[in-house]
């Protein structure tokens, strides 16, 4: 098919999130148990070459008239993903933005083989302090973080993510210092509402946007909001200092203008960050279909995409319903 890749609610799915491994190098308390998470074997991931063609597929169907596909590579840790260079250097070849979402523990040891094909960078920090960062991730690592944060913004767009969690890092002290951290190495701060996941025990920690908002204020300074790109999963700000954004998928949900499917480490496509629903797209390439008909199985998934997943009023029906979903390393978020 050739039609533009959209489902029922005419949202064309321009923006891919492809997970390349459920492996990670920390065991953040928001995203997994201690002990880490069951990976798939083997045999079950997807090949580098099978990456290519699912994603040749989808760019075919982004109309050349509009932006070009963006591909965000996400994991567990995208890092640890042994042939990424050689990955970058096929997708490339492909009209494509094309970001990256790391944990910063690697980034400055690969940077030198990555850097010329990706336009942006999200990075994960979520406190500066460096015993509060190692409670939370269970692992050291503040200091080479930080390294891959200078080093990364020297030549590119770079994004914190900071998911804020009640009684860890939602002080007027912890924004100030992260703010402050920010603007010093002139990156933009995202501060990001907790999300139920499986196995991620949601209860407690949420903070909403409005909170955050109002902490903010109480470091001095004000936000004066930014307009907003529909598509956009941050509602920015500005303060006199720098750009600050908020991610609200809970108090404020972005659905309406949603562009993003998934595609796990495993090849399966799914519509939705919240929808358990997974199709193998590896299967089906396993099994031979064309190009074609790799487009048909997207488009049946996607018919089936509900017009919205996160919310505010449900927030606990929703921490119910994902306890069924794989967890959060295995959809790369
Ligand atoms: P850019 O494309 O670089 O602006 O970033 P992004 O926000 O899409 O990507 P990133 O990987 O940095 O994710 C930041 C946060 O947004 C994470 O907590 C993601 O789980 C969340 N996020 C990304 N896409 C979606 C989505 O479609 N729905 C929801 N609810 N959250 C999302
Ligand atoms: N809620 C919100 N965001 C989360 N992330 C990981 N777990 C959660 C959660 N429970 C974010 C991290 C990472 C991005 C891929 O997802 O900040 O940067
Ligand atoms: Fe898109 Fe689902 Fe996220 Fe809503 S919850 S923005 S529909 S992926």
């Amino acid at each position: 098919s050739t039609q533009p890749l959209t489902d029922t609610h005419n949202r064309l799915h321009n923006y891919v999130r492809l997970s390349l491994t459920s492996r990670c190098n920390l065991r953040c308390t928001y995203c997994m148990p201690e002990d880490g998470v069951p990976l798939p074997s083997q045999p079950s991931m997807l090949t580098d070459v099978e990456r290519y063609k699912i994603i040749k597929s989808i760019s075919s169907r982004i109309p050349s008239s509009g932006p070009p596909v963006k591909i965000k590579l996400t994991g567990g840790e995208p890092l640890l993903h042994s042939t990424l260079p050689p990955l970058l250097e096929d997708l490339s070849t492909l009209t494509a933005d094309i970001g990256l979402t790391t944990n910063g523990i690697l980034l400055s040891k690969k940077w030198d083989g990555i850097k010329d094909y990706i336009k942006s960078v999200n990075i994960s920090l979520d406190t500066v302090d460096e015993e509060k960062f190692e409670r939370l991730t269970r692992r050291r690592g503040r200091e080479r973080v930080m390294d891959s944060i200078s080093l990364a913004s020297k030549t590119h767009r770079v994004k914190i993510n900071c998911v804020v969690m009640r009684g860890f890092n939602d002080s007027v002290t912890d924004f100030d210092q992260i703010l402050s951290f920010c603007e010093a190495n002139s990156v933009e701060c995202r501060f990001i509402e907790w999300m139920p996941f499986s196995g991620n025990n949601f209860d407690g920690k949420f903070v909403s946007m409005k909170e955050m908002k109002e902490t903010i204020r109480k470091t001095g300074r004000e936000i004066d909001d930014v307009e907003t790109f529909f598509s956009d999963t941050t509602k920015w700000g500005e303060t006199e200092r720098g750009r600050v954004g908020f991610i609200s998928s809970m108090s404020e949900n972005f659905c309406g203008g949603c562009n993003r499917i998934r595609v796990t480490c495993d090849g399966n496509l799914k519509v939705c960050l919240f929808d358990g629903t997974e199709i193998s797209l590896r299967d089906a390439i396993r099994s031979g279909v064309s190009e074609q008909e790799l487009g048909w199985i997207m488009d049946n998934a996607l018919g089936r995409k509900h017009f919205k997943f996160a919310g505010a009023e449900d927030m606990h029906q929703l921490a119910e319903r994902v306890k069924g979903n794989r967890p959060m390393t295995a959809i790369g978020g």
